[in-house]
């Protein structure tokens, strides 16, 4: 995997949840009914106005994450990708992932996004305990999960599935034996989150009322080291703070995001970086009915687009590059920012981040050090001020 390639990234956003998970603050919804035609109809006229604004590129990969895509009708699926194919136009072997919930596979299902052509999914699988799920408020069970990697593994030629640890009550030798048993059934990716509290969330109000209790920072430190101590024994080491990969099993949608490359965003409250001459953000309009009437009024449902100062980007792409094995390829920081890294960030706070071991600056790269990955916030803080 070369920095130097970063690709162009199409991310298509399904904001439609069977029930909403109290730790979970992505733009989700539960509705009665949801109306596919319309839905289908609104994706494609935002990727026709998307594409018009983008011209000649080829796309490297689709991403439809949610909410729940495993929900949205897989003729829905096969639409949004031939009609990605017709305005952009594919790069070989574009990677299509869908993000799927166990509690909506079913075979039938699987068969139609692979004929639409997805290549991959990534199941919420969360946990691999029963009363963990529960109090989650998931509503699959640990066996519908397993059916749903079987099927998975079965049906694609990639797959991932997401787990979430540093639960309450969560002990390390516990996490051993989950974490134990989830790379037993990975295929060549796997993402492992540390479960955070999100402002507005249902875990939010019982944090806050101490009803809900994590577990302690030296456990938390433990449970992150035995991930990357187990996970790199079994050939899937980090290569950024939370994905794991086999070698060449990389979410290459994801690495797309992680070196500053070029991706639109589709859907309500997608986010995108294009680069229209200066490196342009733009977001969608997140409340799922806002979004479709402002499609159906006028093409699309864009809240902002606007372009991000040389100085901004450089920083955006340090916070990203330094999440990542590879770190950050200066000289595509250079052509960004229009200078060097001295000239993004202060001199000073550089080399004492160098001198106490943080970070590593080769003439390529800057990389953050595994000393630093488990307080990076921090040391982005203090690099960037
Ligand atoms: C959009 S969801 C995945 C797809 C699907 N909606 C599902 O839940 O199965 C993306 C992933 O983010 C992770 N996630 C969401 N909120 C989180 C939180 N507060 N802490 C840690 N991980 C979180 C979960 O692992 C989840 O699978
Ligand atoms: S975690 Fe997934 S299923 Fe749960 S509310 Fe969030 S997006 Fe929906």
């Amino acid at each position: 995997m070369r920095a130097s390639k970063p690709g162009f990234a199409v991310y298509v956003h399904w904001p439609f949840c069977l029930s909403k998970c109290p730790y979970c603050d992505f733009n989700s919804h539960v509705r009665e009914a949801v109306d596919q035609d319309r839905w289908r109809a609104g994706l494609l006229r935002e990727i026709d106005h998307y594409a018009a604004l983008t011209p000649g590129r080829a796309v490297t990969s689709v991403f439809f994450g949610g909410g729940t895509p495993s929900l949205m009708a897989p003729e829905t699926t096969a639409a949004v990708i031939e009609r990605i194919g017709e305005r952009w136009g594919f790069a070989d072997n574009p990677e299509i992932t869908l993000e799927a919930n166990p509690t909506s596979v079913e075979a039938g299902r699987f068969t139609a996004y692979e004929k639409a052509g997805v290549n991959r999914v990534s199941l919420g699988v969360q946990a691999l305990n029963d009363a963990d799920l529960k109090a989650l408020g998931r509503g699959h069970s640990v066996t519908q999960a397993l059916d749903a990697v079987a099927l998975a593994r079965d049906t694609f030629p990639r797959y991932s599935f997401d787990l979430i640890y540093a639960r309450p009550g969560q002990t390390v030798a516990l996490w051993e034996a989950e974490l134990a048993r989830g790379l037993a059934m990975a295929g060549d990716h796997l993402s492992l989150y540390q479960l955070t509290i999100e402002e507005g969330t249902a875990f939010h109000a019982a944090f806050r009322d101490g009803r809900l209790v994590l577990p302690d920072e030296d456990t938390s430190a433990e449970l992150y080291e035995l991930t990357q101590v187990m996970t790199g024994a079994a050939g899937m080491p980090a290569y950024e703070i939370s994905n794991h990969a086999a070698p060449g099993g990389e979410s290459r949608h994801n690495m797309t995001y992680w070196r500053y490359g070029e991706y639109a965003g589709i859907g309500p409250g997608a986010h995108g970086r294009l680069h229209l001459g200066a490196v342009t953000a733009t977001a969608q309009r997140r409340k799922p009915e806002t979004w479709l009437d402002l499609v159906e009024a006028q093409g699309h449902g864009t809240e902002l687009m606007n372009p991000v100062p040389p100085a901004e980007s450089a920083e955006e792409m340090v916070m990203m590059g330094l999440r990542t094995a590879e770190g950050v390829d200066l000289a595509r920081l250079a052509a960004i920012s229009g200078g060097a890294l001295e000239v993004v960030v202060d001199r000073e706070r550089l080399a004492d981040l160098l001198d106490q071991g943080m970070l590593i600056r080769t003439s390529e790269t800057l990389k953050a050090t595994p000393q630093a990955w488990p307080v990076l916030n921090e040391v982005i803080r203090r690099l960037l001020g």
